[in-house]
């Protein structure tokens, strides 16, 4: 610990050092020598590869259910070829590793960390600490063994549709964006326990359906929240939220994150998607034209597909109700609005292709896609 390398780190972190480049060029310089010593400096190490637990696969097998997701998948000749069950989903402390930063920081967001701060990406990944923040939901919790899953998009075809007990009698209700649920309990049911999310997306959905109700993001007691880590300051505000103090810093420098997520400030509350997860989802299932194009770093896929890949990853069975079909002409873009809008397509998104998609998974039997 007394190397001059090392004082010289402790000295600099010390001094505020905000430039990650700069920052991260000494620490290689001082860990890469042989047996030199682990790095702790002013709350923000990587932690040794060699100390990363292989990370837990995102289910246990084999599943009891009749027709897993698995199960299906496996059994099909496409889906056979594009699922690895074993891709960690979400991202926790023992990822901040050397090796897991070298590498994510040549990708850019979400599938990686180019050009952010070394700092916020360690200080908020450190306080993913808690079992929870490595798994989405604990198996012990059901015993059954069978965790069946409904992933419920906002799409108009909800409205009307009465889905709201089928919805409700899933183990896990997933939501996302403007969710809004006064006032149409019966088509899409009440219960949720996982909210997705970019910062971004949640705070525009709290300006734009305002208006049909969206006021508050969904909160309770069992709910989690499900950060994708879309932008800086996704990580600013995870882990503003769970210190439950206001941001400090970037464009949401001052929000109460209590305000969107309730008074319980605490790492079990939240769960982060991991960069390569997401990579792994775009290059494998939505890897869009649009990646060939001068907007290719723009493009991503929808807060809803995120979901609903998500719950492909962690359930035994998957439901989606208000996800785009193939009639989605015959719907307004949202299930509360008043007068019947067309679907908006987004030029970061590529909803032809997700609808694709979904299609194929629900002809595999790997989804049920609520149709009318
Ligand atoms: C997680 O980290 C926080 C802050 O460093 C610490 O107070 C807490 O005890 C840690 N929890 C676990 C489960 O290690
Ligand atoms: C949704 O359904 C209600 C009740 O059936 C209807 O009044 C409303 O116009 C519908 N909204 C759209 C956008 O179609």
């Amino acid at each position: 610990m007394g190397s001059p390398h090392w004082k010289r780190l402790c000295l600099l972190l010390l001094a505020g050092l905000t430039s990650s480049l700069l920052l991260y060029s000494h620490y290689r310089a001082t860990v890469e020598a042989p047996g030199s010593p682990r790095i702790i400096a002013s709350g923000n190490s990587f932690k040794p590869s060699a100390d990363l637990e292989e990370p837990e696969p995102s289910r246990k097998q084999p599943s009891p259910c009749l027709h897993s997701v698995m199960a299906r998948a496996k059994a099909d000749p496409k889906f056979r070829e594009i699922f690895h069950f074993n891709t960690p989903v979400l991202m926790w402390d023992q990822h901040f590793t050397l090796e897991t930063w070298n590498r994510l920081k040549t990708r850019h967001v979400p599938y990686g960390w180019q050009g952010l701060s070394l700092a916020v990406v360690g200080s908020t990944l450190q306080l993913l600490n808690a079992s929870a923040n490595r798994q989405l939901f604990d198996r012990a919790a059901f015993p059954g063994g069978c965790v069946r899953c409904a992933v419920v998009g906002n799409g108009g075809i909800l409205n009307g549709s009465r889905q709201g007990k089928a919805i409700d009698s899933h183990h896990l209700v997933f939501r996302l964006n403007g969710a809004v649920i006064k006032g149409f309990e019966e088509d899409v049911g009440t219960k949720v326990s996982f909210y997705g999310f970019t910062v971004n997306t949640m705070k525009n959905s709290l300006i734009s359906y305002e208006e049909y109700g969206f006021t508050q993001v969904p909160q309770g007691k069992d709910l989690k929240y499900i950060f994708i880590p879309s932008d800086i300051r996704d990580y600013v505000m995870l882990k503003s939220a769970i210190q439950g103090s206001p941001v400090p810093e970037g464009s949401d420098k001052g929000d109460d994150p209590q305000k969107y997520f309730g008074p319980e400030a605490s790492a079990e509350k939240f769960k982060l998607l991991h960069p390569d997860f997401l990579q792994y989802l775009t290059s494998r299932f939505l890897r869009s034209e649009l990646l060939n194009t001068q907007y290719s770093s723009l493009y991503m896929p929808s807060t809803g597909a995120l979901m609903l890949l998500t719950a492909l990853h962690t359930c035994d069975q998957v439901s989606a109700y208000g996800f785009i079909t193939a009639n989605y002409e015959q719907f307004s873009d949202h299930y509360y609005e008043v007068e019947k809008k067309p679907l908006v397509f987004y030029a970061n998104h590529d909803m032809m292709l997700e609808a694709a998609l979904w299609r194929s998974l629900h002809r595999a039997g790997i989804i049920t896609l609520y149709q009318r």
